[in-house]
């Protein structure tokens, strides 16, 4: 199975919003991600540049958390939306769900597709995001997954293990996740009327019984979660940007 079709990215790129939650916590960080600096620049700005870097962005709308409002003063909000196209900052909630509902309401109603982007995965390459936006606009519902390179279990509460499903069907979801906003929107409503917390937007969705895709995307868009993460981060930006000067050269 092909899952990533040559033609999504080489043909006219899709248009979209794109909803960036930062508005976390940072808990395992030991502080909040969204201003930490990555090689000396927020990984916020990481973030933003790579969807820049990609066709297709026509706005983003960033979700923050309220403590972090006040950085956003007006000149910054400023540079924001001439740089990197933010139309909107909106104060999140307590879980990543909310604030990715907050932010999807305040996309242009105008806008066909959605994509959601973790600010905490600034390593995603610019080339995915238009194939993950290729085949959401094709099927409705396209998500960033790896394969598990893992065994997973799974265990009851007795530590007894119940199943151990075959690797080969098992992947693991990333950002970016792209959906038409209609359905998207509708799925973050029903979630929120019916209070279910979904571990991811796509999850939402899959939940209205609708089909939902996965695009192959690379481990290295990692989601900078610890210490440790940052530092690999930091490696692999670096190799990232010696690639593309070669490539320049
Ligand atoms: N996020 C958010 N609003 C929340 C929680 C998370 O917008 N209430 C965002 C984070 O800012 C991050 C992404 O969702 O960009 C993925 O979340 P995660 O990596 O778990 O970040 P945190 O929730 O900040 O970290 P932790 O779970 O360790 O507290
Ligand atoms: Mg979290």
């Amino acid at each position: 199975m092909n899952r990533n079709p040559a033609h999504a990215s080489a043909e006219r790129p899709c248009t979209f919003s794109a909803v960036v939650p930062a508005a976390g916590r940072g808990e395992r960080m030991g502080q909040r991600k969204a201003l930490l600096k990555l090689a000396g620049r927020p990984m916020l700005l990481h973030t933003l540049e790579r969807l820049m870097a990609a066709r297709g962005c026509t706005e983003v709308v960033i979700a923050v958390h309220p403590d972090d409002l006040e950085c956003f003063t007006s000149e910054w909000a400023d540079r924001l939306r001439k740089e990197f196209r933010v139309s909107a900052i909106v104060p999140g909630g307590e879980y990543r769900q909310q604030s990715v509902l907050a932010a999807l309401e305040a996309t242009r109603a105008e806008a066909d597709l959605i994509l959601i982007h973790d600010a905490a995965r600034p390593l995603v390459q610019p080339q995915l995001i238009e194939q993950v936006a290729a085949r959401a606009a094709q099927t409705g519902a396209a998500i960033a997954a790896v394969p598990s390179v893992a065994t997973v279990k799974e265990v009851n509460a007795d530590g007894r293990i119940l199943s151990t499903p075959p690797r080969e069907s098992l992947w693991l979801a990333q950002t970016p996740q792209g959906f038409r906003r209609e359905l998207i929107l509708r799925a973050h409503r029903r979630a929120q009327d019916e209070g279910f917390l979904g571990t991811d937007d796509a999850l939402l969705v899959e939940r209205m019984g609708v089909p939902v895709v996965i695009v192959e995307d690379s481990a290295e868009n990692l989601k900078i979660t610890t210490p440790a993460d940052l530092v690999v981060a930091e490696v692999i930006l670096k190799r990232q940007q010696d690639a593309g000067a070669a490539r320049s050269r």
